[in-house]
């Protein structure tokens, strides 16, 4: 009888483990799902597909907390590239700067991929009903460029880079990309400007870190697993920075546990301190128009760098908290400007 109840103690607790464990597997999904679907999204252009082809590369395009803020209309001639209100993160960008600077990266990606199936045009904001920006497209020659074929491949790299120096000439070419009327691209090469702007990037996290209501959005986007990642199709996947992925429920009661500010302060150091340098993106005007320039200089510079090798990461926080934007304007030489975008670039191993 004694073995029997234990046998059968044996039998249930062996049953609840692999129950367990399926049910925890099934609510953290499948990276090869994921790794799967990722593929799709990512593959190469399809020239001859068309308007639908052209926004899935839109949609590739580096974005705020990855919302994905836009809607797009298609008209003979034009795309209409709209801001999606219901996709604001009012703590992080109460302005809707980020949104903004979101929609010129999409518009940077459309404009290429439509160049490389013979469309060729411009994008320029059209300030009715609450703005917009349109690109307006006619026949001409197909170009294909190394930053059109760069745009399945950038993607934001959050780990600890190597601190080797960027050559020269990629850096010229970086600038040359990036180059558009109305937005000044700074980099930061030396040390002594790189650590000013890491302890600015520390100041404006640990501002941030502080804010209950920052912390509480932030969460709100966060995908701990790949099922939510894949359920949800936007937002901030664990994984893309280089952070363990968990069943999704249990990774929101952890966080707060996990993202301390003495952890996140002491990882952006490492990454910074790893950098071969930092780009400001300064608009000469703070407005929407110009924040949509910024976001598209910052795209095409993302995507050259990518081409060259590099791999780019965001540290805007310094062009978030207000108190901070005047000292990083300063060390980037246009004191006068509102710096739109922070990033930092070297070489590193992909993630996710
Ligand atoms: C205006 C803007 C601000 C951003 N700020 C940050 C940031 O402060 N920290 C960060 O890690 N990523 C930041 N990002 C990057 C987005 O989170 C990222 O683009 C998005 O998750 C999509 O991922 P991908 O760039 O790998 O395609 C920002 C992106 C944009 C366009």
């Amino acid at each position: 009888m004694q073995r029997r109840t234990l046998l059968l103690a044996g039998t249930g607790a062996v049953v609840a483990a692999a129950s367990g464990w399926t049910a925890w597997r099934v609510a953290l999904g499948s990276s090869t799902d994921y790794a799967h679907a990722m593929a799709m999204l990512r593959r190469p252009l399809d020239p001859s597909a068309g308007v639908a082809e052209w926004l899935r590369f839109a949609t590739l395009a580096a974005n705020g907390h990855n919302t994905q803020p836009w809607r797009f209309r298609a008209d003979a001639g034009a795309v209409w590239l709209l801001p999606d209100p219901s996709r604001r993160t009012p703590v992080v960008d109460p302005d809707d700067h980020h949104l903004w600077a979101s929609l010129g990266c999409a518009a940077a990606n459309l404009e290429l991929a439509a160049a490389a199936s013979g469309r060729r045009g411009t994008t320029s904001f059209v300030p009715d009903d609450g703005g917009a920006l349109r690109f307006d497209h006619a026949s001409g020659p197909a170009e294909a460029s190394s930053l059109l074929a760069a745009v399945p491949q950038r993607q934001s790299t959050r780990s600890v880079y190597d601190g080797r120096a960027a050559p020269s000439g990629d850096l010229a070419q970086m600038l040359a990309a990036a180059s558009i009327p109305g937005v000044a691209t700074v980099l930061l090469t030396d040390r002594p400007a790189i650590d000013r702007v890491r302890d600015l990037v520390i100041a404006g996290n640990t501002a941030q870190m502080g804010d209950p209501g920052f912390v509480a959005e932030l969460r709100d986007w966060l995908r701990f697993s790949p099922r939510a990642a894949l359920a949800r199709g936007d937002g901030l996947f664990s994984a893309c920075s280089g952070n363990p992925t968990l069943p999704d429920a249990i990774g929101r009661r952890l966080f707060e546990r996990v993202f301390t500010i003495d952890a996140e302060n002491d990882r952006y150091a490492r990454q910074l301190d790893s950098s071969s340098g930092v780009a400001v993106f300064l608009a000469e005007r703070d407005d929407p128009a110009h924040w949509a320039l910024a976001g598209a200089a910052c795209q095409r510079f993302c995507l050259m760098a990518c081409a060259a090798g590099l791999r780019t990461a965001f540290v805007n926080q310094p062009a978030e908290v207000p108190s901070l934007r005047g000292e990083l304007a300063a060390l980037a030489g246009l004191p006068a400007r509102r710096p739109d975008i922070v990033l930092r670039f070297g070489y590193g191993s992909a993630l996710p």
